[in-house]
């Protein structure tokens, strides 16, 4: 969190000070090559979510105007994340950047308790709108995710208990039984659904849970009828139906991500639809040669950049569970599925879990847990932001990086508190 959030946040609830938002200024330079690698460096800021916040503290009721007619200066520059940038705004700072970069601040859950489920004996963690976890194989990261879509009644009655908060207010499930309450402690449950507001209702929809597999992206499938929503499955199943309705129903949407396609893919000139039977559609691609390629014979990097590609379009859900967006994808194509995820994350909660650096450099300290776990106290959730050293370690790496140079896959000790580490405890 950044270290003036807190009184920024005050002065705006006791109405003693103005606070702007805006992107990271771009940095100028006399010399081109240090010009276009400060521009890079600020464009990678306003995808990661860097925001910067002014607070002027009014004098008489007004904002003072500066000497000689010039613009007052700010009481206080300072850098605040994309997630203190939508509190901030709803707490009536006002955005001075573009439009399209506006923060938006909306219900998210913004803390998870998970009980006795599968390894987990209990975690409590703060989300974010945007959230990674990371943490070795086997520590509870697809638990993690599975145990956020219990959350919808379609789940089945799945064992242990899920409690998610937001602005206060909490949503436990338990078996067949969900309660919306105020507390950390869940009132008795009894069948059914209690007590509920819209707010916290939105988090019982179906959440979209992403395991995108390229054999099922490749497979043709049946189209999308007129008026039924865009959707494919869990593994991909259906990408191909979804671009072609994107054909027929949204041209523009098709040919924004087929120029983007081309500029990424340089061998392609044309995603293609074809038509294997008479009610099925599958993927291809148009080369540059003039050769035509089918389905079978995509690439996996391509299937899976289309399949993200198509996400800010589909039916709408509240909640994305994304299994390891990094799959198949070459290291310089990641920045640009985490720039669109990005964008979903400003309608749609996003949580995912990776094992991969480079997902990681995408995102804010607040936006990261590591899950650890051993065989005594089950999965242990702790923030990024939390772990040893961070402070000092977070001024010399990238996120990523700062990951990479203390995670052992085992226990993680180099990162996580020593009391968490049983090598340590013992
Ligand atoms: N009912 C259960 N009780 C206790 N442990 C369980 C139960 N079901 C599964 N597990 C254990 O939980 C482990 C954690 O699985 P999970 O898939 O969440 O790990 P992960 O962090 O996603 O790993 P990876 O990085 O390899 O995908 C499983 O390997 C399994 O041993
Ligand atoms: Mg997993």
């Amino acid at each position: 969190m950044s270290r003036d959030f807190a009184m920024l946040l005050e002065h705006l609830r006791n109405k003693t000070g103005e606070v702007e938002l805006d992107l990271p200024a771009a940095s100028a330079s006399g010399d081109a090559a240090t010009t276009a690698r400060l521009a890079r460096a600020r464009e990678v800021a306003i995808r990661r979510g860097d925001r910067v916040a002014y607070l002027y503290k009014p004098v008489g009721g007004h904002r003072a105007p500066g000497s000689n007619g010039a613009a007052h200066r700010p009481d206080l520059a300072t850098g605040v994340t994309e997630t203190e940038g939508g509190a901030l705004a709803a707490a009536g700072a006002r955005w001075i950047g573009p439009a399209e970069h506006a923060p938006v601040s909306r219900p998210y859950i913004d803390r998870i308790r998970v009980r006795d489920f599968r390894c987990i004996q209990e975690v409590d963690f703060p989300l974010t709108p945007m959230h990674a976890l990371i943490g070795p194989n086997d520590s509870g990261k697809s638990t993690l995710l599975d145990a956020l879509a219990m959350l919808s009644p379609e789940a089945g009655n799945p064992d242990g208990e899920v409690t998610v908060f937001s602005e206060g207010r909490a949503l436990t499930r338990r078996r067949v039984s969900t309660v919306e309450h105020d507390s950390d402690v869940a009132p008795p449950l009894e069948g059914g659904l209690q007590h509920r507001s819209p707010t916290m209702m939105a988090f019982v929809e179906p959440s979209r849970l992403l395991r995108l597999d390229p054999d099922a992206m490749r497979q043709p499938t049946n189209l999308i009828a007129q008026g039924e929503p865009l959707e494919y499955s869990e593994r991909g199943h259906g990408l191909a139906a979804v671009y072609d309705a994107f054909l027929s129903r949204r041209i523009d949407v098709f040919l924004e991500i087929s120029k983007r396609f081309t500029e990424l893919f340089p061998t392609a000139r044309a995603i293609q639809l074809t038509n294997p039977s008479q009610t099925a559609k599958s993927l291809g691609v148009a080369l540059l040669d003039g050769r035509n390629i089918g389905a079978d014979r995509l690439s996996e990097g391509m299937l899976y950049w289309l399949a993200f590609a198509a996400l800010p379009y589909l039916q709408p859900t509240p909640l994305i569970l994304i299994e390891e967006p990094e799959n198949g994808l070459h290291p310089s194509r990641i920045a640009d599925v985490m720039r669109v995820l990005r964008e979903v994350s400003k309608t749609s909660q996003i949580i995912l879990a990776t094992h991969h650096p480079l997902v990681i450099n995408e995102l804010q300290a607040d936006e990261v847990t590591i899950l650890t776990r051993t065989s005594e106290r089950g999965t242990i959730a702790t923030p990024l932001s939390r772990t040893k050293n961070f402070e000092q370690r977070s001024k010399v790496y990238a996120l990523g990086e700062l990951w990479l140079n203390y995670a052992d896959g085992e226990f993680e000790s180099d990162l996580v508190a020593e009391s968490t580490n049983p090598s340590a405890a013992g």
